[in-house]
């Protein structure tokens, strides 16, 4: 078993792995996706098998954090399988086993979820208003996704919401939607916009930077730098008024890559070392052609050798094509 720490050309030490297991998702948020998103044919996908081998292999070598995204991880039928198979290295190498979900099925699985040994769900929130929240994901659910933040928080998971800013549509509800949040237990993080893969659209019609939406909240609450770190591209704040937590994502207006510990695998085993680059190993070859891991392992080491040292994002003007083609749901949030 090959277990050699991953580190990157710029010395950066690699202990997250961000795995995205399918592009499919039962929403159609504006930002992400077309209404009429075409998505990857079956054979593509990694298998369970592959998603499982994959992960263990990355896990030999150091990873101590894994999260599982999507598209929406849930409604792939067999995820509480692979869970609880990852649920099973938690204190055997993994520390921590997470997913990012949009909790429409949340009501259906927290509780196998929180017993296969996942303790935090980051749940995707833009708005509490049932009609914009219907508007902005395609799909009238705003109820079910309650349900499923409720329900995982009966199960005992520690729920953090994502929640993207987006001009006109959910800027004047913010303060709400963070106090709410606060109020029952659940930290926040906010994020801009990011260019990522064709929409009906343009995103930068509701291009919101935090800049903006910081100094506003300013006004209202004071907003303490928090010593809060988790490796990624977040910068906490505690928010004395509410006793919450608030992270910001600031892809656009800061950059975030001089500490990142992460890489990130698509739903085709496409490993990218960066979000925002074009860089690329292809890891489901590397699977498929040696049963060993070592062609896998050997693909790994190139990632590492070629993971640039930042990102080079630019929110996109209007009719420009967006800055990396790929969309989230299949690279993975
Ligand atoms: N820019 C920023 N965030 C995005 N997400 C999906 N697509 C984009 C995009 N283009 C968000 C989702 C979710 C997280 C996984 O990524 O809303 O919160
Ligand atoms: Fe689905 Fe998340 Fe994309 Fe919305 S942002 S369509 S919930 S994958």
């Amino acid at each position: 078993m090959n277990t050699a720490p991953l580190v990157d050309q710029f010395r950066r030490r690699i202990s997250y792995l961000r795995l995205s297991v399918t592009d499919r998702c039962d929403l159609r948020c504006a930002y992400c996706m077309p209404e009429r998103m075409k998505f990857l044919p079956k054979n593509e996908v990694l298998s369970l098998e592959e998603l499982h081998r994959l992960s263990l292999a990355f896990i030999a070598r150091g990873v101590t954090k894994l999260r599982l995204t999507g598209g929406e991880p849930l409604v792939r039928r067999d995820m509480i399988d692979l869970v609880s198979a990852l649920g099973r290295k938690i204190g055997d190498g993994l520390d921590e086993l997470t997913l990012t979900t949009n909790a429409t099925q949340l009501e259906t699985h927290a509780e196998a979820l929180a017993k296969a040994g996942v303790r935090r769900v980051n749940v995707s929130l833009d708005t509490r208003d049932k009609a914009k929240f219907a508007e902005l994901t395609r799909r009238d659910m705003l109820p079910k996704v309650l349900s499923g933040i409720a329900a995982a928080k009966e199960a005992g998971l520690k729920v953090k919401l994502n929640t993207v800013a987006l001009k006109g549509i959910n800027d004047g509800e913010l303060p709400d939607l963070i106090a709410w949040a606060h109020g029952q237990g659940h930290s926040v993080t906010l994020i801009e916009v990011m260019p990522l893969g064709e929409i009906d659209g343009d995103r930068v019609d509701h291009y919101l930077p935090l800049t903006a939406v910081k100094d506003d909240l300013e006004e209202r609450w004071t907003l303490a730098p928090s010593t809060h770190r988790t490796g990624g591209p977040a910068r906490y704040f505690d928010i004395a008024e509410t006793g919450g937590r608030l992270g910001l994502i600031t892809p656009l207006t800061g950059n975030f890559c001089e500490g990142c510990n992460r890489l990130r695998v698509t739903t085709t085993g496409q490993l990218y070392p960066c979000l925002g680059g074009g860089e690329r190993v292809d890891l489901r070859a590397a699977l498929r052609e040696d049963s060993s891991d070592t062609a896998l392992n050997h693909a790994v080491d190139h990632a590492l050798a070629i993971k640039p040292e930042r990102h080079h994002f630019a929110i996109n003007k209007a009719g420009e094509a967006p800055a990396q083609p790929r969309h989230m749901s299949v690279t993975g949030g």
